[in-house]
């Protein structure tokens, strides 16, 4: 069986690393793995003024990530968190309450920075903001790819045999861990 990935790209820029590394995975994805990229540039700042008539940016977003059987996170770190945008995505999906996007939806979470920690710290952020929203993620394994120049071109070629290994070898345990999630899940979530 196939299932859909819908990633999020934590960066709004246009030469963003992240969004090489994006290009990337979707090559490496296993043939099983249909992945799609789900924006949120769109979306204005949350407000839980919205909830009782979400905008169509909203509306869509959420249908979006409802239409997906898990969520790949591509994000860089912004001030050792992810960035404003990112977070405030998923706090569009989280509500209103009651009806958060995310419960029981598999998720993952990689980023790159040119800093050796490779966000780490951003990372980890996000793990405990995914907790809350109830996904279950994939928790090992870790990837934390520091961008060196020409790593990652710009149509998403991985220069380095190594890092190219590592990152087939996470979109299949990705896979792995998603065909698990949903085998336990009930036929309606
Ligand atoms: C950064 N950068 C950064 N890097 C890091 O490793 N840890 C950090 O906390 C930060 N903080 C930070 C804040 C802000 C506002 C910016 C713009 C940048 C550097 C960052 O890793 C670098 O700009 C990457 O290119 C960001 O990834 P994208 O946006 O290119 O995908």
């Amino acid at each position: 069986t196939t299932h859909k990935v819908g990633y999020l790209i934590g960066s709004l820029a246009k030469g963003s690393i992240n969004r090489k590394l994006a290009k990337a995975l979707v090559r490496f994805a296993p043939p099983e793995l249909e992945m799609s990229e789900i924006s949120f540039k769109d979306l204005p700042l949350y407000s839980y003024d919205y909830d009782a008539d979400y905008p169509p940016a909203g509306k869509a977003f959420k249908a979006a990530i409802a239409a997906v059987d898990a969520v790949l996170f591509v994000t860089p770190e912004y001030n050792r968190s992810i960035p404003g945008g990112l977070k405030n995505a998923i706090d569009w999906a989280s509500r209103p309450y009651g009806t958060n996007s995310f419960t029981r939806k598999p998720s993952a979470v990689i980023g790159t920075s040119p800093g050796a920690i490779g966000t780490a710290v951003a990372q980890q952020n996000l793990r405990s903001v995914l907790s809350f929203c109830n996904s279950p993620q994939m928790n090992a394994p870790e990837a934390y790819i520091q961008f060196t120049p020409g790593l990652i071109t710009d149509d998403g070629e991985v220069t380095n045999e190594a890092t190219a290994d590592f990152l087939r070898k996470f979109m299949q345990d990705f896979h792995v861990f998603i065909a698990r999630v949903r085998s336990v899940l009930p036929k309606d979530a």
